[in-house]
């Protein structure tokens, strides 16, 4: 099923090769959503553009354009401005998407034809200290992201590249070593992170604990079996810590999922080689270093990027090329997605160049970091606790089932206790994901409890509740949503129409998504349907409508509406309640 811009689209470029010839059978319609009702549905913006090339003036090109349209999808077309055209549907054009929506499980949404194998790497954090704030962005952020692609049809392969390798680990074995630690089965992260601290502490302060832990991550790279034995211990720890965090999250992450630095360890060695073999590695301070193309140092000299260091390590650059180089050469991707902290930017961008350089990427493959800003305090400073700790995500979502299980008991008093916490556990949870995911990724946001857990407002709760209502309706009519499934559905008022125009947007929505890697702008639509959803709710009575066929259409166009918005929260990773 078309949607109604593509069938717009169609009809204007007919029109277009009909008033100005074959020639200009590749112009783009410019077809964008009406800005102001009043003016109509849709306006098509091509006519300045094809003056210039046409040699005529816009107006003229506009009036030759809508002559031609003269086609039975539209009830109205006319010349504005310079030379805009405003389009208005059919209503029967608009009544026929609502009911072929209706129909459809995807909701109009085709599958993409021709699905490309995305590898999407998120959350990968490092281990060893137990999961905070700072790992929630890359968590949600990536999983929506896969959620969106992989229901777009695209073969989907999640990469939580978890750093289980690096210094940390050096530091976390010297001090166990040294401290002749026991391993016991009721140890958990949280003496983990004590551990840890304590390690760090030490190594501030011991120069020669500092010089022993780097050998100790030598030892470990390279199989000590004493290290490695109580490595895999941490690991095993921190691995089962943080799924029960994704398992609270909702994230779609397994340990199928695992992709971690140690898994590139072998294959370090020989990435190298390729490059030397491209005659792509130089020395650099003792070390071996790519030269990055188009990037250059703080003098101005050709940037490197060491991928072997002095000591014969490697480090985070040679674990990346290893895994890039997997990615597309094992894996086949035609997408590799990073959903990084933007402040590693350069790290992505020298990393995707040295793939390109060495031919491991080409043209035909899309390399790209999903970069994200910081969430702050209301103090405008990087969240803390308040005694200015770093904040423990499980206590996030501690603190957001209990709030929201204050909001909920609120709106609704009658509700028992065990589903009362169980709406918590969604709205909470989901509010805090929302909250982050409706912000443009790039910038830096406030985490503010009481604007996330709002009622009214671009906030999950808003969502669920505009949801709950909807299935409230159907409950108080006890009417079953599949029996007005096959309802036609008719225009009476402006706010139905505005509704349709906006629900036949879905496909052009998660499209935009798709490409951009933003998911805010799923949140902006959601909100969207949702607010012009309490609108026609409004003016448009649905149980009580005059007759029994405006009641049908009003209850079917309802229930485009909740299960809008149940399948977009769930693209989101947010789920749904039916009270609440
Ligand atoms: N573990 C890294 C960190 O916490 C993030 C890894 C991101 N993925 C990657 N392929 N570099 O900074």
């Amino acid at each position: 099923m078309a949607d109604l811009q593509s069938k717009l689209e169609s009809i204007l470029r007919d029109a277009t090769v009909a008033a100005l010839g074959d020639a200009y059978a590749d112009a783009d319609p410019l077809v964008t959503p009406a800005k102001d009702a009043r003016f109509g549905d849709y306006q098509a913006n091509l006519a300045m553009g094809l003056a210039k090339r046409a040699g005529r003036k816009p107006r003229e090109i506009a009036e030759a354009i809508v002559r031609h349209l003269g086609h039975d999808a539209l009830s109205k077309a006319d010349v504005a401005g310079p030379g805009f055209i405003n389009l208005t549907l059919n209503d029967a054009l608009l009544s026929g998407q609502a009911a072929s929506m209706l129909r459809d499980d995807r909701l109009g949404v085709e599958a993409v034809a021709d699905p490309q194998t995305v590898v999407i790497d998120y959350a990968s954090p490092n281990l060893a200290k137990e999961m905070h704030i700072g790992h929630l962005r890359s968590t949600i952020i990536g999983d929506a992201i896969a959620r969106v692609l992989g229901f777009q049809g695209q073969h989907i392969i999640r990469q939580n590249h978890i750093g289980d390798w690096g210094t940390q680990f050096g530091l976390l074995l010297e001090h166990l070593i040294d401290t002749d630690w026991q391993h016991s089965a009721d140890q958990t992260i949280g003496d983990l992170n004590a551990l840890y601290q304590e390690a760090s502490r030490r190594e501030d302060n011991d120069a020669d604990f500092a010089r022993r832990a780097r050998q100790r991550v030598v030892a470990l790279q390279s199989g000590d079996e004493q290290a490695r034995t109580i490595w895999k211990l941490l690991i095993g720890e921190s691995v089962r810590h943080m799924n029960q965090v994704f398992d609270r999250l909702g994230v779609q992450l397994t340990d199928a999922d695992l992709a971690p630095e140690s898994f590139y360890n072998d294959r370090l060695a020989s990435v190298v080689d390729a490059l030397d073999q491209q005659g792509l590695l130089h020395d650099h301070k003792g070390a071996k270093a790519v030269f990055v193309d188009g990037f250059k140092d703080r003098d101005g000299n050709p940037l490197p990027m060491a991928v072997r260091k002095a000591d014969g390590g490697f480090g985070y650059p040679a674990t990346d090329l290893a895994a890039v180089y997997y990615r597309i050469d094992e894996l086949h991707a035609d997408r590799v997605i990073y959903v990084v902290d933007s402040r590693q930017k350069d790290h992505f961008a020298q990393f995707f160049q040295v793939a390109r350089q060495a031919g491991w990427a080409g043209d035909g493959v899309r390399l790209e970091h999903v970069g994200f800003g910081t969430i702050m305090g209301k103090d405008r400073k990087p969240f803390k606790t308040r005694t200015g700790e770093i904040v423990k995500l499980g206590d996030v979502l501690d603190e957001a089932v209990e709030r929201a299980a204050q909001v909920v008991a609120a709106k609704n008093p009658e509700l028992d206790n065990a589903r009362r916490d169980a709406i918590a556990r969604v709205v909470g949870i989901g509010a805090v994901k929302y909250a982050d995911l409706s912000n443009d990724r790039i910038k830096d946001y406030v985490f503010d409890w009481d604007r996330m857990l709002a009622l009214e407002g671009n906030t999950a709760p808003y969502l669920i509740y505009a949801y709950v209502r909807i299935r409230s309706i159907f409950r108080k009519g006890g009417v079953d949503p599949a029996s007005v499934a096959g309802a036609s559905v008719v225009l009476t008022d402006p706010t139905e129409r505005a509704l349709i125009l906006k629900l036949s947007q879905l496909p052009r929505v998660i499209e935009s998504v798709a490409d951009s890697l933003e998911p805010h702008r799923l949140c902006t639509y959601l909100y969207e349907v949702a607010s012009l959803y309490h609108q026609f709710n409004h003016t448009c009575p649905v149980l009580k409508a005059e007759d029994a066929a405006t009641r049908d259409s009003r209850l079917a166009l309802s229930w485009l509406v909740a299960r809008t918005l149940k399948l977009g929260l769930g693209l989101l990773g947010i789920g749904v309640v039916e009270q609440m």
